[in-house]
């Protein structure tokens, strides 16, 4: 091949790798709702169906990286308000609540119902949350799986709209595929969800990690990593953090 039909070559090469790039790029952003997305075809990297107490029922990940969920028809204070009645003293006087948003397979919901059995807290979704509410509880948990290197949106977002307050205390748990204290030298994923409270005045007393089930995308072929996860050992660490958090929120 002589150097003429080379770089035609390579121009062709290029021209049809920026179209396709193009008309890939075009199409994601057509896609603007969950049932787009479900009938997107080969735009569609993975649709997850959760079965955990959370709002969500189903999933959709493009291969552009966007997400859409599906809402489940049944509100999340459904069963879970139930079970969590029974750990959770329910009542407007408690001193503690937890803010959580857990939908993969309930990871995180496991770990705030320990805690809020010890610490007496109610625990509600960023949804059912007005943030001037907040004002009335001395100790605030904010916490959801780890989706992305970070805590799930809806927490992220109500931290965002929560007003200033002066010196109010809070900690922040999670769940994730790959527990925080095993990937010390990664970006931390508490990092965002902590810069917001911190701007907005909270003072995070401490944080809790654990291993949570994950089935995201390819894992499921291989029923995923972690199953099993939170397990007793988890739940029991959960129990003690809570534990070490009711004796320091004297102080
Ligand atoms: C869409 C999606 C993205 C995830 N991203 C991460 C991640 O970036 N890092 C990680 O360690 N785990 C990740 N995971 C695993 C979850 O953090 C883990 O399964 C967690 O326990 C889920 O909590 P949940 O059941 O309370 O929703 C991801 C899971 C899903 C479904």
């Amino acid at each position: 091949m002589n150097k003429t039909k080379k770089i035609v070559a390579i121009f062709l090469l290029v021209f049809i790798i920026g179209t396709l790039a193009g008309i890939f790029g075009y199409l994601n952003t057509k896609i603007t709702t969950f049932d787009e997305c479900e009938t997107a075809g080969w735009l569609v990297r993975s649709i997850t169906v959760y079965d955990g107490f959370g709002p969500i029922e189903k999933e959709c990940t493009l291969w552009g990286g966007k997400h859409f969920v599906k809402q489940r028809t049944q509100e999340f204070t459904g069963d879970q308000k139930n079970d969590t009645t029974t750990t959770a003293s329910n009542n407007s006087t408690s001193e503690s609540l937890l803010i959580l948003f857990s939908y993969h397979h309930g990871n995180t919901e496991k770990i705030a119902k320990a805690m809020a059995g010890v610490l007496g807290a109610q625990i509600k979704t960023p949804q059912q949350i007005n943030p001037e509410e907040l004002q009335e509880y001395r100790l605030i948990g904010f916490g959801s799986g780890i989706y992305d290197q970070k805590h799930h949106i809806s927490v992220l977002d109500l931290a965002d709209e929560l007003p200033q307050v002066t010196n109010k205390k809070a900690f922040i748990f999670s769940t994730s595929g790959v527990a925080r204290k095993f990937a010390p030298d990664a970006d931390d994923p508490h990092t965002p969800l902590r810069e917001i409270l911190q701007s907005k005045g909270y003072v995070i007393v401490d944080e809790f990690n654990c291993a949570g089930w994950n089935t995201n995308s390819i894992l499921k072929i291989f029923g995923g990593m972690n199953k099993g996860r939170p397990n007793a050992e988890d739940i029991k660490d959960a129990e003690e953090f809570a534990q070490n958090l009711q004796q320091n929120r004297s102080l």
